[in-house]
Protein backbone atom coordinates (compact mmCIF):
# COMPACT_ATOMS: atom_id res chain seq x y z
CA UNK A 1 0.00 0.00 0.00
CA UNK A 2 2.40 3.40 -0.59
CA UNK A 3 2.04 6.31 1.13
CA UNK A 4 0.75 9.48 1.14
CA UNK A 5 2.79 11.44 -1.04
CA UNK A 6 5.85 13.11 1.08
CA UNK A 7 8.89 15.50 0.46
CA UNK A 8 12.01 14.04 2.63
CA UNK A 9 14.63 15.85 2.76
CA UNK A 10 18.22 14.02 3.83
CA UNK A 11 20.33 15.42 5.83
CA UNK A 12 24.27 14.12 5.40
CA UNK A 13 22.93 12.86 1.93
CA UNK A 14 26.48 12.13 0.86
CA UNK A 15 27.80 9.86 4.43
CA UNK A 16 28.33 6.52 4.83
CA UNK A 17 24.93 5.13 6.15
CA UNK A 18 22.73 6.95 3.79
CA UNK A 19 25.08 5.69 0.93
CA UNK A 20 24.61 2.04 2.32
CA UNK A 21 21.10 1.94 4.10
CA UNK A 22 18.90 4.78 3.76
CA UNK A 23 19.17 5.66 -0.10
CA UNK A 24 18.91 1.53 -0.71
CA UNK A 25 16.09 0.89 1.01
CA UNK A 26 14.17 4.11 -0.18
CA UNK A 27 14.88 2.89 -3.41
CA UNK A 28 13.98 -0.87 -2.69
CA UNK A 29 10.13 0.87 -1.11
CA UNK A 30 9.82 2.39 -4.33
CA UNK A 31 10.41 -0.55 -6.30
CA UNK A 32 7.88 -2.47 -4.52
CA UNK A 33 5.23 0.23 -4.73
CA UNK A 34 5.25 1.61 -1.73
CA UNK A 35 6.17 4.59 -2.61
CA UNK A 36 4.07 7.46 -4.59
CA UNK A 37 4.57 8.96 -7.96
CA UNK A 38 4.76 12.13 -6.40
CA UNK A 39 7.14 11.40 -3.38
CA UNK A 40 10.22 13.25 -3.42
CA UNK A 41 14.23 12.50 -2.06
CA UNK A 42 15.73 16.10 -1.35
CA UNK A 43 19.95 15.42 -0.29
CA UNK A 44 21.23 17.79 1.36
CA UNK A 45 25.25 17.94 2.30
CA UNK A 46 27.63 20.17 2.68
CA UNK A 47 29.66 18.79 -0.85
CA UNK A 48 28.82 21.09 -3.71
CA UNK A 49 26.84 18.58 -5.87
CA UNK A 50 23.65 18.85 -8.18
CA UNK A 51 21.08 16.91 -8.74
CA UNK A 52 22.87 15.26 -11.47
CA UNK A 53 25.83 14.09 -9.13
CA UNK A 54 24.05 13.32 -6.27
CA UNK A 55 21.83 10.86 -8.57
CA UNK A 56 25.26 9.47 -10.47
CA UNK A 57 26.54 8.81 -6.47
CA UNK A 58 22.79 7.56 -5.63
CA UNK A 59 22.45 5.05 -8.98
CA UNK A 60 26.24 3.78 -7.71
CA UNK A 61 25.09 2.91 -4.41
CA UNK A 62 22.33 0.76 -5.35
CA UNK A 63 24.59 -1.00 -8.12
CA UNK A 64 25.94 -2.30 -4.81
CA UNK A 65 23.79 -2.68 -2.26
CA UNK A 66 20.51 -3.40 -4.01
CA UNK A 67 20.61 -6.02 -7.31
CA UNK A 68 18.84 -8.87 -7.56
CA UNK A 69 15.14 -9.06 -8.64
CA UNK A 70 15.64 -5.12 -8.21
CA UNK A 71 17.91 -4.08 -10.70
CA UNK A 72 15.79 -3.43 -13.53
CA UNK A 73 17.38 0.00 -15.12
CA UNK A 74 14.21 1.65 -15.71
CA UNK A 75 12.38 1.49 -12.21
CA UNK A 76 16.05 2.75 -10.98
CA UNK A 77 15.75 5.48 -13.72
CA UNK A 78 12.33 6.52 -12.24
CA UNK A 79 13.67 6.84 -8.91
CA UNK A 80 16.30 8.70 -9.39
CA UNK A 81 14.00 11.19 -11.07
CA UNK A 82 12.69 11.78 -7.42
CA UNK A 83 16.15 13.00 -6.24
CA UNK A 84 17.53 16.08 -6.20
CA UNK A 85 19.70 17.92 -4.06
CA UNK A 86 20.92 21.39 -2.20
CA UNK A 87 24.17 22.10 -0.64
CA UNK A 88 23.57 23.47 2.78
CA UNK A 89 25.56 24.85 5.28
CA UNK A 90 23.99 23.26 8.88
CA UNK A 91 25.80 26.14 10.43
CA UNK A 92 25.90 29.03 8.04
CA UNK A 93 23.26 30.54 5.84
CA UNK A 94 24.05 29.10 2.44
CA UNK A 95 21.45 26.64 1.15
CA UNK A 96 18.62 27.52 3.53
CA UNK A 97 16.26 29.51 1.04
CA UNK A 98 17.32 26.97 -2.15
CA UNK A 99 15.97 24.30 0.30
CA UNK A 100 12.91 26.38 1.43
CA UNK A 101 12.05 27.07 -1.99
CA UNK A 102 12.18 23.55 -2.91
CA UNK A 103 9.20 22.27 -0.39
CA UNK A 104 5.97 21.89 -2.16
CA UNK A 105 2.78 22.71 0.39
CA UNK A 106 0.18 20.48 1.06
CA UNK A 107 2.76 17.38 1.77
CA UNK A 108 4.52 15.53 4.52
CA UNK A 109 7.41 16.71 5.07
CA UNK A 110 10.25 14.37 6.75
CA UNK A 111 13.76 16.13 7.92
CA UNK A 112 16.29 12.81 8.11
CA UNK A 113 19.43 13.70 10.27
CA UNK A 114 22.04 11.61 9.25
CA UNK A 115 24.38 14.00 10.42
CA UNK A 116 27.03 14.24 13.87
CA UNK A 117 24.71 14.34 16.75
CA UNK A 118 26.31 17.97 17.11
CA UNK A 119 24.69 19.19 14.52
CA UNK A 120 20.79 18.62 15.39
CA UNK A 121 20.11 21.89 17.36
CA UNK A 122 21.61 23.87 14.48
CA UNK A 123 19.66 22.13 11.89
CA UNK A 124 16.53 21.81 13.67
CA UNK A 125 16.85 25.90 14.19
CA UNK A 126 17.25 26.44 10.88
CA UNK A 127 14.42 24.52 9.69
CA UNK A 128 12.15 26.82 11.67
CA UNK A 129 13.94 30.08 11.15
CA UNK A 130 12.81 29.70 6.94
CA UNK A 131 9.83 27.70 7.74
CA UNK A 132 10.98 24.66 6.54
CA UNK A 133 9.80 22.65 8.97
CA UNK A 134 5.81 23.25 10.81
CA UNK A 135 3.89 21.92 13.31
CA UNK A 136 3.24 18.74 11.02
CA UNK A 137 6.98 18.21 10.03
CA UNK A 138 8.63 14.69 11.47
CA UNK A 139 12.45 14.97 12.11
CA UNK A 140 14.24 11.91 12.53
CA UNK A 141 17.49 10.79 14.27
CA UNK A 142 19.96 8.47 14.61
CA UNK A 143 21.95 7.18 17.71
CA UNK A 144 24.01 8.00 19.63
CA UNK A 145 21.29 10.23 21.69
CA UNK A 146 24.10 11.80 24.05
CA UNK A 147 26.76 9.99 26.29
CA UNK A 148 25.01 10.11 29.28
CA UNK A 149 21.82 11.55 31.09
CA UNK A 150 23.62 14.66 31.38
CA UNK A 151 23.67 15.23 27.13
CA UNK A 152 20.37 13.45 26.42
CA UNK A 153 18.42 15.54 28.13
CA UNK A 154 20.49 18.42 26.48
CA UNK A 155 19.48 16.88 23.03
CA UNK A 156 15.64 16.44 24.24
CA UNK A 157 15.24 19.69 25.54
CA UNK A 158 17.12 21.07 22.31
CA UNK A 159 14.75 19.09 19.75
CA UNK A 160 11.59 20.35 22.10
CA UNK A 161 12.77 23.55 21.40
CA UNK A 162 11.39 23.33 17.73
CA UNK A 163 9.56 20.04 17.81
CA UNK A 164 6.51 18.56 20.11
CA UNK A 165 7.54 14.71 20.56
CA UNK A 166 5.19 13.21 18.81
CA UNK A 167 7.50 14.99 15.70
CA UNK A 168 10.76 12.92 17.13
CA UNK A 169 11.60 10.05 15.45
CA UNK A 170 14.52 8.58 17.22
CA UNK A 171 15.81 5.45 15.66
CA UNK A 172 16.72 2.23 16.94
CA UNK A 173 17.64 0.35 13.94
CA UNK A 174 17.14 -2.88 15.90
CA UNK A 175 13.45 -2.05 16.90
CA UNK A 176 13.18 -2.55 12.49
CA UNK A 177 14.27 -5.85 12.33
CA UNK A 178 11.45 -8.03 11.40
CA UNK A 179 12.98 -10.73 13.68
CA UNK A 180 12.77 -7.81 16.20
CA UNK A 181 9.21 -6.95 16.11
CA UNK A 182 8.70 -10.33 15.73
CA UNK A 183 9.06 -10.54 19.85
CA UNK A 184 5.91 -8.69 19.98
CA UNK A 185 3.93 -11.31 17.80
CA UNK A 186 5.33 -14.45 19.41
CA UNK A 187 4.76 -13.16 23.03
CA UNK A 188 1.59 -11.40 22.62
CA UNK A 189 -0.30 -13.60 19.81
CA UNK A 190 0.18 -17.12 21.50
CA UNK A 191 -1.27 -18.33 24.13
CA UNK A 192 1.64 -20.87 24.32
CA UNK A 193 4.15 -18.61 26.14
CA UNK A 194 2.84 -15.71 27.99
CA UNK A 195 1.76 -17.86 31.22
CA UNK A 196 5.08 -19.37 31.54
CA UNK A 197 6.81 -15.96 31.14
CA UNK A 198 7.86 -15.16 34.55
CA UNK A 199 10.40 -16.13 36.94
CA UNK A 200 8.02 -19.08 38.10
CA UNK A 201 8.90 -21.16 35.29
CA UNK A 202 11.75 -18.92 33.21
CA UNK A 203 15.03 -20.40 35.01
CA UNK A 204 16.94 -17.09 33.02
CA UNK A 205 17.16 -15.35 29.45
CA UNK A 206 20.50 -14.72 27.82
CA UNK A 207 20.13 -11.91 24.90
CA UNK A 208 23.30 -12.41 22.62
CA UNK A 209 24.55 -9.91 19.83
CA UNK A 210 27.88 -11.02 18.76
CA UNK A 211 30.11 -9.76 15.53
CA UNK A 212 32.64 -10.57 13.53
CA UNK A 213 33.89 -6.97 12.43
CA UNK A 214 36.10 -4.91 14.75
CA UNK A 215 36.10 -1.39 14.66
CA UNK A 216 39.08 -0.65 12.11
CA UNK A 217 37.96 2.49 10.51
CA UNK A 218 35.27 3.54 13.24
CA UNK A 219 37.66 3.65 15.92
CA UNK A 220 37.57 7.15 17.02
CA UNK A 221 34.18 7.18 17.46
CA UNK A 222 33.97 3.71 19.30
CA UNK A 223 36.76 4.57 21.49
CA UNK A 224 34.50 7.30 22.93
CA UNK A 225 31.61 5.09 23.41
CA UNK A 226 32.69 0.93 23.86
CA UNK A 227 30.45 -1.43 24.04
CA UNK A 228 28.27 -0.47 26.23
CA UNK A 229 27.43 2.80 25.01
CA UNK A 230 27.52 1.30 21.28
CA UNK A 231 25.25 -1.42 21.72
CA UNK A 232 23.58 -1.87 25.49
CA UNK A 233 22.33 1.01 26.48
CA UNK A 234 20.28 0.96 23.19
CA UNK A 235 20.01 -1.80 20.95
CA UNK A 236 20.17 -4.52 23.57
CA UNK A 237 18.19 -2.49 26.36
CA UNK A 238 15.47 -2.66 23.30
CA UNK A 239 15.33 -6.30 23.25
CA UNK A 240 15.24 -6.83 27.05
CA UNK A 241 12.45 -4.51 26.79
CA UNK A 242 10.63 -6.74 24.59
CA UNK A 243 10.86 -10.10 26.09
CA UNK A 244 10.86 -8.10 29.92
CA UNK A 245 7.29 -6.09 29.26
CA UNK A 246 3.70 -6.66 30.33
CA UNK A 247 1.79 -6.98 27.22
CA UNK A 248 0.64 -3.04 26.42
CA UNK A 249 -3.38 -2.85 25.83
CA UNK A 250 -3.43 -1.89 22.52
CA UNK A 251 -0.30 -1.99 20.11
CA UNK A 252 -0.16 1.18 19.99
CA UNK A 253 2.73 3.56 19.73
CA UNK A 254 2.66 4.91 23.83
CA UNK A 255 1.01 1.96 24.81
CA UNK A 256 4.24 0.21 23.54
CA UNK A 257 6.71 2.51 24.57
CA UNK A 258 5.20 3.28 28.18
CA UNK A 259 5.71 -0.74 28.71
CA UNK A 260 9.06 -0.39 28.05
CA UNK A 261 9.59 2.37 30.00
CA UNK A 262 8.66 0.42 33.00
CA UNK A 263 11.28 -2.32 32.44
CA UNK A 264 14.00 0.28 32.02
CA UNK A 265 13.17 1.70 35.22
CA UNK A 266 12.33 -1.49 37.08
CA UNK A 267 16.52 -2.10 36.58
CA UNK A 268 18.66 -3.05 39.53
CA UNK A 269 21.79 -0.93 39.62
CA UNK A 270 24.70 -3.12 38.36
CA UNK A 271 27.38 -4.29 40.73
CA UNK A 272 31.35 -4.95 40.15
CA UNK A 273 30.41 -8.73 40.20
CA UNK A 274 27.52 -8.47 37.15
CA UNK A 275 29.93 -6.89 34.97
CA UNK A 276 32.89 -8.40 32.55
CA UNK A 277 34.70 -5.90 29.64
CA UNK A 278 37.04 -7.24 27.17
CA UNK A 279 38.97 -5.89 24.55
CA UNK A 280 40.15 -7.84 21.66
CA UNK A 281 43.87 -8.47 21.27
CA UNK A 282 46.28 -8.21 18.23
CA UNK A 283 46.46 -12.17 16.89
CA UNK A 284 48.52 -13.88 14.25
CA UNK A 285 49.37 -10.60 12.49
CA UNK A 286 45.59 -8.98 12.53
CA UNK A 287 45.56 -5.63 14.53
CA UNK A 288 43.98 -5.49 18.02
CA UNK A 289 41.46 -3.13 19.47
CA UNK A 290 44.35 -0.96 20.53
CA UNK A 291 45.77 -0.30 17.13
CA UNK A 292 42.23 -0.57 15.43
CA UNK A 293 41.17 2.44 17.90
CA UNK A 294 45.06 3.86 17.58
CA UNK A 295 44.96 4.45 20.83
CA UNK A 296 47.59 2.36 22.88
CA UNK A 297 46.09 3.07 26.32
CA UNK A 298 42.68 2.54 25.38
CA UNK A 299 40.45 1.26 27.85
CA UNK A 300 37.41 0.73 26.07
CA UNK A 301 36.00 -2.29 25.70
CA UNK A 302 34.84 -4.31 22.36
CA UNK A 303 32.94 -6.52 24.61
CA UNK A 304 30.32 -6.79 27.58
CA UNK A 305 28.59 -8.99 29.68
CA UNK A 306 26.29 -7.83 32.12
CA UNK A 307 23.63 -9.93 34.75
CA UNK A 308 20.62 -8.03 34.87
CA UNK A 309 17.61 -8.43 37.07
CA UNK A 310 14.64 -6.91 36.61
CA UNK A 311 13.03 -5.78 39.99
CA UNK A 312 9.54 -6.60 39.61
CA UNK A 313 6.73 -9.10 40.01
CA UNK A 314 7.29 -10.91 36.97
CA UNK A 315 11.35 -11.25 37.02
CA UNK A 316 11.53 -10.97 40.52
CA UNK A 317 14.61 -14.16 40.64
CA UNK A 318 15.07 -14.26 36.83
CA UNK A 319 18.73 -13.23 36.39
CA UNK A 320 18.82 -11.46 32.34
CA UNK A 321 22.13 -12.11 30.62
CA UNK A 322 23.59 -9.82 28.26
CA UNK A 323 26.29 -9.91 26.27
CA UNK A 324 27.74 -8.39 23.44
CA UNK A 325 30.94 -7.95 21.24
CA UNK A 326 33.23 -7.29 18.45
CA UNK A 327 35.68 -10.23 16.50
CA UNK A 328 33.69 -12.85 17.88
CA UNK A 329 33.67 -16.50 16.83
CA UNK A 330 30.31 -15.69 14.28
CA UNK A 331 27.89 -13.07 13.56
CA UNK A 332 24.85 -14.18 15.46
CA UNK A 333 22.01 -12.33 17.59
CA UNK A 334 19.89 -14.36 19.97
CA UNK A 335 17.44 -14.22 22.58
CA UNK A 336 17.49 -17.71 24.43
CA UNK A 337 14.40 -17.98 26.95
CA UNK A 338 15.90 -21.20 29.54
CA UNK A 339 12.68 -22.74 31.89
CA UNK A 340 12.99 -24.28 34.66
CA UNK A 341 12.44 -28.35 35.23
CA UNK A 342 9.26 -29.61 35.94
CA UNK A 343 8.63 -29.43 39.51
CA UNK A 344 8.83 -33.33 39.94
CA UNK A 345 10.23 -36.13 37.45
CA UNK A 346 8.31 -39.34 37.67
CA UNK A 347 11.30 -40.62 35.62
CA UNK A 348 13.35 -40.93 37.96
CA UNK A 349 14.67 -44.34 36.73
CA UNK A 350 15.20 -42.95 33.34
CA UNK A 351 18.20 -42.77 31.48
CA UNK A 352 19.04 -39.76 28.99
CA UNK A 353 20.65 -36.53 29.16
CA UNK A 354 17.47 -34.48 30.97
CA UNK A 355 17.78 -30.82 29.91
CA UNK A 356 15.51 -27.88 31.04
CA UNK A 357 13.11 -26.46 28.11
CA UNK A 358 14.58 -23.85 25.67
CA UNK A 359 13.62 -21.26 23.24
CA UNK A 360 15.60 -19.73 21.41
CA UNK A 361 14.78 -16.94 18.65
CA UNK A 362 17.39 -16.11 16.19
CA UNK A 363 17.28 -12.51 14.91
CA UNK A 364 19.98 -12.79 12.57
CA UNK A 365 21.45 -14.59 10.89
CA UNK A 366 19.14 -17.45 9.85
CA UNK A 367 16.19 -15.65 11.24
CA UNK A 368 14.32 -18.42 12.93
CA UNK A 369 13.13 -20.16 16.19
CA UNK A 370 13.96 -23.09 18.09
CA UNK A 371 11.81 -24.82 20.89
CA UNK A 372 13.94 -27.53 22.69
CA UNK A 373 11.60 -30.32 24.00
CA UNK A 374 12.53 -33.14 25.94
CA UNK A 375 11.01 -36.28 24.18
CA UNK A 376 11.55 -40.31 24.36
CA UNK A 377 14.25 -41.69 22.82
CA UNK A 378 12.84 -44.81 20.45
CA UNK A 379 14.08 -48.06 21.10
CA UNK A 380 13.28 -51.17 23.74
CA UNK A 381 15.86 -50.03 26.28
CA UNK A 382 13.04 -48.55 28.66
CA UNK A 383 12.04 -44.64 28.88
CA UNK A 384 15.23 -42.57 27.68
CA UNK A 385 15.24 -39.14 27.62
CA UNK A 386 16.14 -37.23 24.62
CA UNK A 387 16.34 -33.16 23.92
CA UNK A 388 14.96 -32.33 20.39
CA UNK A 389 14.79 -29.08 18.65
CA UNK A 390 11.49 -27.79 16.94
CA UNK A 391 13.34 -25.91 14.53
CA UNK A 392 11.99 -23.13 12.48
CA UNK A 393 13.25 -21.25 10.13
CA UNK A 394 11.80 -17.77 9.07
CA UNK A 395 12.31 -18.28 5.39
CA UNK A 396 11.57 -21.89 4.84
CA UNK A 397 8.40 -21.63 7.15
CA UNK A 398 7.40 -18.11 4.79
CA UNK A 399 8.52 -19.17 1.28
CA UNK A 400 8.99 -16.13 -0.78
CA UNK A 401 7.94 -13.73 1.72
CA UNK A 402 9.86 -14.71 4.58
CA UNK A 403 13.02 -14.94 2.13
CA UNK A 404 13.05 -11.16 1.33
CA UNK A 405 12.98 -9.58 4.95
CA UNK A 406 12.97 -5.47 4.53
CA UNK A 407 16.02 -3.81 5.63
CA UNK A 408 15.20 -2.32 8.94
CA UNK A 409 15.46 1.23 7.66
CA UNK A 410 13.32 0.46 5.07
CA UNK A 411 10.46 -0.50 7.32
CA UNK A 412 11.17 2.88 9.57
CA UNK A 413 11.30 5.70 7.17
CA UNK A 414 8.00 4.04 5.67
CA UNK A 415 6.65 4.25 9.40
CA UNK A 416 7.96 7.95 9.73
CA UNK A 417 5.69 8.78 6.57
CA UNK A 418 2.82 6.88 7.73
CA UNK A 419 3.28 9.10 11.32
CA UNK A 420 3.99 5.22 13.39
CA UNK A 421 5.95 6.45 16.39
CA UNK A 422 5.84 2.67 17.56
CA UNK A 423 9.25 1.27 16.86
CA UNK A 424 10.79 4.77 17.51
CA UNK A 425 12.45 5.50 21.23
CA UNK A 426 10.58 8.45 22.95
CA UNK A 427 12.94 11.09 24.57
CA UNK A 428 12.13 9.71 27.96
CA UNK A 429 13.14 5.92 27.21
CA UNK A 430 16.25 7.26 26.06
CA UNK A 431 16.79 9.21 29.26
CA UNK A 432 15.64 6.31 31.44
CA UNK A 433 18.01 3.83 29.65
CA UNK A 434 20.98 6.38 30.54
CA UNK A 435 19.90 6.80 34.09
CA UNK A 436 20.89 3.04 34.76
CA UNK A 437 23.79 2.94 32.21
CA UNK A 438 25.92 6.13 34.07
CA UNK A 439 26.52 4.69 37.66
CA UNK A 440 28.12 1.22 35.87
CA UNK A 441 29.99 3.11 33.84
CA UNK A 442 31.21 5.84 36.32
CA UNK A 443 31.90 2.57 38.83
CA UNK A 444 34.20 0.76 36.40
CA UNK A 445 35.61 4.37 35.92
CA UNK A 446 36.07 5.28 39.35
CA UNK A 447 37.83 1.80 40.57
CA UNK A 448 40.33 2.04 37.31
CA UNK A 449 39.29 -1.31 36.11
CA UNK A 450 40.78 -2.34 32.49
CA UNK A 451 38.56 -4.75 30.29
CA UNK A 452 40.10 -8.47 30.30
CA UNK A 453 42.03 -9.19 26.77
CA UNK A 454 39.80 -12.19 24.54
CA UNK A 455 41.19 -13.45 21.17
CA UNK A 456 39.34 -12.24 18.41
CA UNK A 457 37.19 -15.75 16.83
CA UNK A 458 36.75 -16.48 20.40
CA UNK A 459 33.60 -16.27 22.34
CA UNK A 460 34.81 -13.62 24.40
CA UNK A 461 36.97 -13.10 27.80
CA UNK A 462 37.06 -15.80 30.44
CA UNK A 463 35.48 -13.84 33.01
CA UNK A 464 32.54 -13.80 31.14
CA UNK A 465 32.00 -17.53 31.46
CA UNK A 466 32.59 -17.18 35.00
CA UNK A 467 29.99 -15.18 35.67
CA UNK A 468 27.32 -17.82 34.67
CA UNK A 469 29.10 -20.27 35.99
CA UNK A 470 29.34 -19.16 39.35
CA UNK A 471 25.38 -18.56 38.92
CA UNK A 472 25.81 -22.77 37.97
CA UNK A 473 24.41 -22.12 34.17
CA UNK A 474 26.61 -21.39 30.70
CA UNK A 475 26.13 -19.52 28.14
CA UNK A 476 24.81 -20.90 24.97
CA UNK A 477 27.41 -21.25 22.18
CA UNK A 478 28.41 -18.03 19.73
CA UNK A 479 27.83 -20.50 16.29
C1 LIG B 1 25.33 -0.03 15.42
C2 LIG B 1 26.63 0.05 16.18
O1 LIG B 1 24.36 0.74 16.09
O2 LIG B 1 24.91 -1.37 15.32
C3 LIG B 1 27.68 -0.82 15.52
O3 LIG B 1 27.09 1.40 16.27
C4 LIG B 1 27.16 -2.22 15.30
O4 LIG B 1 28.87 -0.83 16.29
C5 LIG B 1 25.80 -2.21 14.63
O5 LIG B 1 28.09 -2.92 14.51
C6 LIG B 1 25.21 -3.61 14.57
O6 LIG B 1 24.07 -3.60 13.77
P1 LIG B 1 23.59 -4.89 12.96
O7 LIG B 1 22.32 -4.46 12.32
O8 LIG B 1 24.68 -5.22 12.01
O9 LIG B 1 23.40 -5.96 14.00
Amino acid sequence: IPVDPFDLVLFGATGDLARRKILPGLYRRFHDGQMPEEARIIGAARSDLNDESFRALVAEAIAEFVGGKRSDPKIIEAFLQRLSYVPVDARGTDGWQQLAEKMEPGRIRAFYLSVAPALFGDLAERLHQHGIADATSRIVLEKPFGRDLASARALNATLAAHFHESQIYRIDHYLGKETVQNLMAVRFANILFEPLWNSQYVDHVQITVAETVGVGGRGSYYDKSGAMRDMVQNHLMQLLCLIAMEPPYHFDPDAVRDEKLKVIRALDPIGPDDLVRGQYRAHQGEPGYLEDAENPASRTESYIALRVHVANWRWKGTPFYLRTGKRLRARASEIAITFKEPPHSIFDEAGGDWRENQLVIRLQPNEGMNLKVMIKEPGPGGMRLVQVPLDMSFAEALGENGADIPDAYERLIMDVIRGNQTLFMRGDEVEAAWAWTDPIIAGWEARGDRPQGYDPGSSGPEDALMLLHRDSRRWREIK
